[in-house]
């Protein structure tokens, strides 16, 4: 079986030669219960998330994001765009206690993404990992306001194509697996979202934050996506993230043999199905339509597209809205204890 370790090997032996969008690194912006997609104006919303991106980051968000902004965690200056994923937790066997389960640093793969904190590595492909083929596929980016989100809690038999999880030994990657890993992954659990690729072309939103936008994915790899169909024609960049959660400080807390998989998402269930992930775009002005209209992008280099160091990068934050006690050992998640269930507002992502 193709591994993506295997694919980035490749693509590492192409380079030069390969045209293929843009990759780069955000460090962790801040993480609370919010959730300005699918529960704006929530305080809190009813799970947690790991958020990356710009400092224009609220409970509602409207309008445009990127002229607001005035910094972001990014390696790219100009992308105040937010990014956000439920947390993951390990529960305790033994005394069923929750503590978060964090990301590693998201490492550096072809330089200039060290002293990342923490975060997810997002990409903007335009047509698969090797080529942007533009002139048979044009790329639109998004509108200011644009929204959108992929797989949702409330799925429990299988993610679609394009949500994954990887058991990592060391620096490989191993099989993508549609659940959480059943075994210990020394390297931690990698997990890969890929958003739908087509949009109606005129909706920044939908109810369930998923119908303008149509899913032609139907792999876990960065392989082009069949034709937008005619309700969704207009092709906009494959949004990808990946994370690296580091699990493997949890090994010694639990027996693979007879207490079955620890790890759980922040909206409670240990069912690796109802991974998601929240889309904001936030670019200034054009910039993500003038790379992605360029021939030359590849991972972080794309034409005079504006970079930062992650140390400036990691100076970027958001002020704590929400103010609860997310660190050490707890008797419940944010938000998952029982009085707070019967609260809970009905959400979809
Ligand atoms: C979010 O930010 C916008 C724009 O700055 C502001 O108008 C709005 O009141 C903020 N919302 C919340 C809930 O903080
Ligand atoms: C549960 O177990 C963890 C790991 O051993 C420990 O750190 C934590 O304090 C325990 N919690 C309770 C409530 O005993």
């Amino acid at each position: 079986m193709k591994t993506l370790s295997h694919s980035l090997a490749l693509v590492a032996a192409l380079l030069g030669s390969t045209k293929a969008g843009l990759r780069f690194p955000c460090s962790t912006l801040t993480t609370q219960r919010l959730d300005p997609a699918a529960q704006p104006g929530s305080l809190p919303s009813a799970h947690l998330h790991m958020i990356v991106g710009g400092n224009s980051f609220n409970a509602t968000m409207e309008g445009d994001v990127g002229a607001r902004a005035t910094c972001t965690t990014c390696q790219m200056a100009e992308d105040f765009s937010n990014y956000w994923v439920a947390h993951m937790y390990f529960r305790d066997p033994k005394n069923g206690s929750y503590t978060r389960v964090m990301p590693s640093p998201v490492q550096p793969l072809l330089g200039g993404s060290n002293g990342a904190k923490g975060g997810l590595t997002v990409y903007y492909t335009q047509f698969d990992l090797n080529k942007d083929n533009l002139k048979q596929q044009p790329i639109k980016a998004f509108p200011p306001g644009f929204r959108m989100t992929v797989g949702a809690p409330t799925v429990t038999d299988k993610p679609h194509a394009g949500l994954s999880y990887q058991c990592m030994t060391g620096g490989n990657r191993g099989a993508l697996v549609s659940d959480f890993p059943k075994t210990k992954c020394t390297g931690g659990i990698f997990t890969t979202h890929h958003f739908p690729p087509c949009w109606d072309g005129k909706n920044l939103d939908s109810p369930n934050h998923q119908t303008h936008m149509y899913n032609t994915v139907n792999s876990e790899y960065f392989n082009n996506a069949p034709a937008c169909p005619s309700t969704h024609p207009v092709r906009v960049p494959q949004v990808t993230f990946e994370i690296t959660w580091d699990t493997q400080k949890f090994a010694s807390l639990w027996d693979s043999a007879k207490d079955g998989n620890p790890f759980v998402w922040s909206f409670g269930g240990s069912n690796g199905a109802g991974t998601h992930a929240d889309y904001m775009f936030g670019w200034k002005g054009d910039s993500l339509q003038k790379a992605m209209d360029k021939s030359e992008c590849f991972y972080d280099g794309c034409g005079s597209i504006k970079k930062q160091a992650m140390s400036e990068a990691n100076k970027c934050t958001v002020k704590d809205f929400v103010k609860e006690d997310i660190d050490g050992w707890q008797k419940f998640m944010p938000g998952m204890g029982p009085s707070s269930m019967k609260a809970k507002k009905p959400f979809t992502a």
